[in-house]
């Protein structure tokens, strides 16, 4: 078999290795039904335990209140984009708050234009997105139809360590890149979605959880498809779902239920985690340059550029010869980005950390 190596790639992303061998072994025949989850209807009873389950874990891990909604939907994070200002803006003569932090909520603001009335309540673009706002710098327009946020921008690395507070308007959070990797207060939202390929599962699924009153807002003249109160009324089943990719969040939930013990223990590792790359970065005499402020830094995605861009490429390659993959930042950023999600273990930062040491002895 092919050698794993470290995957920090920030999406699609590391899976955790007792879900691969789970879904290895039970591919040719999922236990009880001699039929591969690859081949199973979606309207089967074993099915329908699957998705069941998958739901009854995230209400487990989120704590999510009985007045919310959990919807499994294709078309990724960016049909999210366009779906919220459609269900939500269009037509209601109000304003949507737009707080832009980064690249994700740039393009959610420009998707949310082509739909309604769109207010821009704080752009870090000036800053180059290196920090999200304090909540005094936040320009939210009273009686807004909603609030839009992204928790964690995945490109620019900065992450809010408690959400803003979004006055009577319902809180909507972009949470792809740091779903599941700590506790959220759920009653603060109004409705928070994540693409899975990143925390959750493989590409191909998009989790949302949407209080009621907010489902019941969409228009009848909406398209089943991309409408949130056919699609709840369909159980997340209206056509064809996802079937794979939401047996592999069934189990990823698993998981961090019974291996990791919960969010508070998955949050703790994660900081842990984090620290031990920010740690080099701050002490490295300027030789690697964070991104983000320390106060916005990301837990999830760590952006750093090295002083002398003549050092990128042997930095990669060098890392790639260890094992350790992905790292190229972003074009738009540059340098490099470790993604440390939920399934990167310990041992492969530990790793990254000591070549990032020698590698900055070696080359100073
Ligand atoms: C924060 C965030 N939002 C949205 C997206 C877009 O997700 P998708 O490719 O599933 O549409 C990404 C993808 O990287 C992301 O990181």
């Amino acid at each position: 078999m092919e050698k794993r190596v470290y995957n920090f790639s920030p999406g699609p992303a590391v899976l955790p290795l007792p879900v691969l061998e789970e879904a290895q072994r039970d591919l040719l025949a999922l236990p009880g039904t001699g039929i591969s989850i690859l081949e199973i209807s979606h309207r089967s009873k074993a099915f329908d335990k699957i998705i069941n389950q998958a739901e009854a874990n995230l209400r487990t891990l989120l704590g999510i209140p009985d007045n919310y909604r959990v919807l499994f939907l294709q078309g990724g994070a960016l049909l999210q984009f366009g779906m919220i200002p459609m269900n939500l803006l269009r037509g209601t003569g109000k304003k949507a708050n737009y707080i832009v932090d980064g690249t994700w909520s740039k393009k959610a603001h420009d998707e949310a234009k082509t739909q309604g009335e769109v207010h821009v309540a704080w752009d870090g673009k000036p800053l180059n997105f290196n920090r999200v706002p304090k909540q005094s710098e936040l320009n939210l327009v009273a009686d807004a139809a909603y609030t839009y946020m992204t928790s964690n921008e995945t490109i620019q690395g900065v992450q809010y360590a408690t959400e803003p507070d979004a006055g009577d308007s319902p809180l909507i959070c972009d949470s792809s890149s740091d779903f599941l990797s700590r506790p959220v207060d759920m009653k603060k939202y109004g409705m928070l979605f994540a693409c899975a390929q990143k925390n959750a599962g493989p590409a191909g699924v998009t989790i949302v959880i949407m209080r009621d009153d907010l489902i019941a807002r969409s228009p009848a003249d909406l398209p089943s498809l991309v409408n949130y109160q056919v699609l709840a009324e369909g159980k997340s089943l209206l056509n064809t779902p996802p079937t794979f990719a939401i047996y592999i969040v069934k189990l990823v939930t698993d998981w961090l239920l019974n291996q990791i013990g919960g969010l508070d223990k998955m949050a703790e590792l994660n900081r842990r985690k984090a620290m031990l790359l920010y740690d080099v970065i701050d002490r490295s005499n300027g030789f690697y340059q964070g991104h983000a402020e320390p106060a916005s830094r990301s837990m999830m995605n760590v952006p750093f550029r090295l002083a002398n861009p003549a050092h990128d490429e042997p930095f990669l390659k060098q890392a790639a010869e260890r094992g350790l993959c992905e790292l190229k930042g972003h074009r738009s950023v540059g340098g490099c980005r470790a993604s440390i999600y939920n399934a990167m273990p310990i041992e492969g930062v530990q790793l990254l950390r000591d070549f990032m040491v020698e590698f900055c002895e070696k080359n100073q």
